[in-house]
């Protein structure tokens, strides 16, 4: 039998923003202990938490402090211990982020460099420097805006790529490395199934440290030559920690960030030393068009084939606008995310699912300024809105927030027309976003028990997709504005389509429909 995770399907909790069992309107770990039946009803094989580590929350818990407790305002290290036990009594894996870029700047080791003189052993773990003059050390800019350098009161510069509370490593360093393989043994010895990386495309850096050229940014996906994204030196660091995973029994995995524009870049992640799996950043950045979708999952596959590597798919998560939006929001939004869902879902290999993406949530477009708390809002001055709106906490039920999220409010507002969207609304409709998901899981569990990982695609009309994932399986998507045929090649059964269809062979636009040649479940 494959293993679990070449073609799990891992639905991510954004903890502030799951469940609140605490009262204080931010989500945490009882909460989502509180909700594991939901979980497991729904029909996921596992779930990845976003980080829950004591952290000063610069950016929302990317800002750890101590990699090896729970923050107090999601628990306590028995409840991370607890919540391990229960998801696999429940038959839930558990994926935990990983921050090896930066830590926080509160940390232990960042307070003791600050007081440490230059070229210290404390200074020498993360990534100080002289400046030019009175500039910094050369042009690299944070990913959340403004530069990524900021001046000590000695006069060196210390580089962060995200905001200043979260100081980069430095990964040349061993008292790094050794702390990070502890790290992963913390956890691991604790059952954890498994960790998302963080910025895993980022820890390695230019040691001459030249200035960023000509179409080298720091945002969007790397390209080749950066001076800081996609170095061949992280490479040895998921080569060790590789080799640490694989002394564990039960299949632990790794899933990379990785946020690189060459598919054949991201294989290299995932050769048979490394990493398992890596985010599908391609698929997501894919507009609602039947020729980007194919090109992006045929890179995709290509790429993931040339290192026997599983594809994953991935729609949102807490960094991007939600897909309902994205994809042009309201009813014709919803529509298509229906559709994408189907497609996600069909495809060979892996598939994350953002917590709210089952209820169809939308962005939350007009939160208050005041009210808004990522760091990216904050360093642009507002001209980046920044990624509050897909993380506004989830409703559960009732007709008014904080919709059973928790007895003292949300730390974001909920929009009051969420009353449609809740878990309770739409458990009860059969026709709901909630509904499709519950209904496409169950079918494609089957699915992978028959699935070769493979897919076959079939000749189909302009803006359709058409393919066959596994014998008798088939998947026909139209992403186009005008009703169109099911292709003749398609056999069989209607099993699921993402909305009615008016005849079983007509496909109505923004539609997804799975067939079945012989109907078995
Ligand atoms: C990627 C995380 O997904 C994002 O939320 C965070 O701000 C950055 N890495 C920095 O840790």
């Amino acid at each position: 039998m494959d293993p679990w995770w070449r073609h799990a399907v891992i639905y991510q909790v954004y903890v502030r923003s799951f469940a609140d069992s605490g009262g204080d309107g931010i989500g945490d770990l009882p909460g989502v202990r509180s909700r594991l039946p939901y979980l497991r009803d729904l029909g996921v094989d596992a779930l990845w938490l976003n980080p829950f580590y004591p952290s000063p929350q610069a950016d929302a818990g990317y800002d750890v402090s101590d990699y090896r407790d729970v923050d107090p305002r999601f628990g306590t290290l028995a409840d991370a211990e607890a919540l391990i036990e229960d998801a696999h009594a429940h038959g839930l894996r558990l994926i935990f982020d990983l921050v090896p870029n930066h830590t926080s700047d509160q940390h232990p080791w960042f307070q003791a460099a600050l007081a440490a003189k230059p070229g210290s052993r404390e200074r020498a773990r993360y990534l100080f420097r002289d400046g030019r003059g009175a500039l910094p050390p050369n042009n690299w800019r944070s990913a959340f805006g403004g530069r990524a350098w900021t001046q000590v009161a000695d006069g060196q510069w210390y580089l962060h790529l995200f905001a200043p509370q979260q100081p980069d490593l430095d990964w040349t360093n061993e008292d790094v490395r050794a702390e990070f393989r502890s790290i992963l043994r913390f956890w691991l010895d604790r059952g954890v199934d498994g960790f998302r990386i963080d910025v895993a495309h980022g820890l390695a850096k230019d040691p001459a440290m030249t200035d960023l050229g000509h179409g080298q940014a720091t945002s969007g996906p790397a390209v080749e030559g950066h001076p800081h994204w996609d170095l061949d030196e992280v490479h040895d660091v998921y080569r060790d920690w590789r080799a640490i995973s694989d002394t564990y029994a039960g299949d632990r995995t790794f899933v990379g960030e990785v946020w690189v524009a060459d598919p054949t870049r991201l294989a290299r992640y995932l050769r048979p030393d490394e990493l398992h799996t890596a985010f599908n950043f391609t698929f997501l950045l894919a507009p609602w068009d039947a020729k980007a979708l194919r090109e992006a999952i045929d890179e995709s596959l290509r790429a993931m084939s040339e290192v026997g590597a599983p594809a994953t798919w991935v729609l949102s998560n807490h960094d991007v606008i939600r897909h309902v939006t994205r994809y042009g929001g309201g009813a014709t939004g919803r529509r298509r995310a229906r559709a994408a869902a189907l497609l996600m879902l069909a495809l060979p290999g892996g598939a994350y699912v953002y917590q709210g993406e089952e209820l169809g949530l939308p962005e939350v477009e007009d939160l208050p300024a005041d009210l808004r708390q990522d760091p990216t809002f904050w360093r642009t001055k507002g001209a980046d809105p920044g990624r509050d709106g897909c993380r506004v906490p989830l409703p559960w039920s009732g007709t008014e927030p904080p919709f059973g999220f928790g007895s003292g409010g949300t730390w974001l507002p909920q929009p009051p027309d969420w009353s449609g969207l809740t878990v309770e609304r739409q458990s009860a409709d059969p026709a709901s976003m909630l509904s499709l998901y519950r209904t496409a899981l169950r079918h494609r569990a089957a699915l992978t028990a028959l699935s070769p990982g493979t897919l076959t695609w079939l000749p189909a009309a302009e803006n359709v997709l058409a393919f066959e994932r596994a014998p008798g399986f088939f998947c026909v998507v139209n992403a186009g504005e005008r009703p169109a045929a099911i292709p003749p090649a398609v056999p069989g059964e209607l099993l699921l389509a993402s909305d009615p269809l008016t005849d079983s062979r007509t496909l109505p636009p923004a539609t997804a429909a799975w067939y079945r040649a012989e109907a078995t479940t």
